[in-house]
């Protein structure tokens, strides 16, 4: 196992390249599935979570083959309506790939995908939208089947704006018979990057990015060559991390409306952000002010970040309230935090962050993936040499980042543990 070790006190300057969106590409990925033949995805990010995909889609009988950020998915060999257990209980996301298989092959089976370090992550808004669309699903011991001749058009009103249950129900509709509306859908992005890869392939979709999303069905689908959407989360780490260190980054390849409501409340911590078509500048400014956050689902600030810019009002000249609407048990890196000096109490669903001027070195553990952004931006801030485990968590989601780190002045080194 590696750990990673990191020198901090120093300022992040310099330029940065945001990476294609690892939430965008995981349901582009499946949704290859739906048709026949070889799709292509540009500015694919090389992560362990999109090798995971690949890994489960080739036991499934696909070829996937990437070089330079370009994978191509031959789909044609497609030989299985089940995706292998590992992979599922591995990564949540693999779940995607319920909804096309259903909608193409008429079945589908899996593992249910377990729940992870930040909550349950209940799968019910997926199912109450196959059902809907007159899928019989049988549960037992750990796994799941769904079964359906052929979906039918359906209206279905999410209770929660999922984004997994609105990109699964969204791609199963893709090929039913007639015309289904997702009701209370998710907003975020990633829908829209998602519609548009399926838009390419024949899809008629409307509303994507809107909270009512109809689609019609259609008989069949084409593969189909799509760039992903830049990653706003990563975009996000980077620019919190520029505001911790007192540093000034520039963060290119970004969507500048996708960060919005983090370049608005770093703007509210007193630091400045500029944004020129597809960058943002962040310099950090005089001190760190405080202030309150509340994670909601896009456009609202986005859940994703909230570990992150903990770490940054963990220094704040105040107090901050952050509270976690999204996800249950999403406040672990405070714990890691307080190790490093930190004075936060988790009150409910709120952190109540007291700013502390320093936080010291210490050694550190990353329990999921966004908590482990916080941890870099921390140990950056943090003068002395910090030491941090679990660094896997980090690979899922952020692509090359200690060499993006080093590019912009961070001492950081990965060695043995
Ligand atoms: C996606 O997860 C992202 N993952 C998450 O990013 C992100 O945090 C989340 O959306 C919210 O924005 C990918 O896109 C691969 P949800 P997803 O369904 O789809 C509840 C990261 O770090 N819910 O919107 O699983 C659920 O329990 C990851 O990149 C139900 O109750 O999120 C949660 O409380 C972490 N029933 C809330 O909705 C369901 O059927 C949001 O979940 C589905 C979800």
């Amino acid at each position: 196992m590696k750990k990673l070790i990191i020198e901090g006190g120093i300022p992040l300057k310099g330029i940065v390249k945001v990476s294609g969106a690892k939430n965008a590409v995981l349901p582009v990925i499946a949704a290859a599935l739906l048709s026949d033949g070889v799709s292509y995805i540009d500015d694919t990010p090389w992560l362990a979570d999109v090798r995971t995909m690949c890994k489960a889609l080739e036991c499934m009988g696909i070829r996937s083959d990437f070089s330079k950020g370009l994978l191509a998915l031959d789909t044609a060999g497609l030989c299985s309506t089940s995706a292998p257990e590992e992979f599922v209980r591995k990564m949540r996301a693999s779940f995607l790939i319920m909804g096309p298989i259903l909608s193409k092959m008429g079945q589908a089976e899996m593992s249910l995908p377990g729940g992870c370090a930040i909550g349950s992550r209940p799968i019910n808004l997926h199912l109450k939208g196959f059902e809907a669309m007159g899928a019989q699903i049988t549960l037992g011991s750990g796994r799941i089947a769904a079964q359906a001749k052929k979906l039918k058009g359906a209206r279905i009103y999410l209770d929660f704006p999922s984004v997994g249950a609105t990109e699964n129900i969204m791609m199963a509709a893709t090929l039913a018979e007639g015309v289904t509306v997702i009701e209370n859908a998710a907003e975020e992005p990633e829908i829209v990057d998602l519609a548009n890869f399926l838009g390419a392939m024949g899809a008629k979709i409307k509303g994507a990015g809107t909270k009512v999303i109809r689609i019609e069905g259609v008989s069949s689908l084409s593969p189909a060559r799509h760039t992903v959407i830049p990653d706003r989360v990563e975009a996000g780490t980077f620019m919190v991390a520029a505001a911790a260190t007192g540093g000034s980054v520039l963060v290119d390849n970004v969507i500048e409306e996708h960060i919005k409501s983090v370049s608005a409340k770093l703007q509210e911590t007193g630091s400045s952000v500029e944004e020129s078509y597809g960058s943002i500048k962040v310099s950090a400014g005089e001190k760190i002010i405080a202030a309150d956050v509340k994670t909601l689902s896009y456009p609202g600030f986005p859940t994703d970040m909230q570990a992150q810019i903990m770490a940054l009002l963990a220094r704040a000249d105040g107090c901050s309230i952050i509270t976690e609407t999204i996800f249950e048990n999403r406040f672990m890196h405070a714990a890691e935090l307080r190790k490093m000096g930190a004075d936060i109490k988790i009150e409910g669903h709120s952190a109540v962050v007291n700013g502390k001027p320093k936080l010291r070195a210490a050694n550190l553990s990353v329990t999921d993936l966004r908590a482990g952004g916080a941890m870099i931006i921390a140990a950056l801030t943090a003068k002395g040499k910090s030491e941090i485990t679990g660094i896997h968590h980090l690979e899922r989601g952020y692509e090359d980042i200690y060499q993006k780190l080093a590019a912009l002045g961070a001492y950081v080194k990965l060695v043995e543990d």
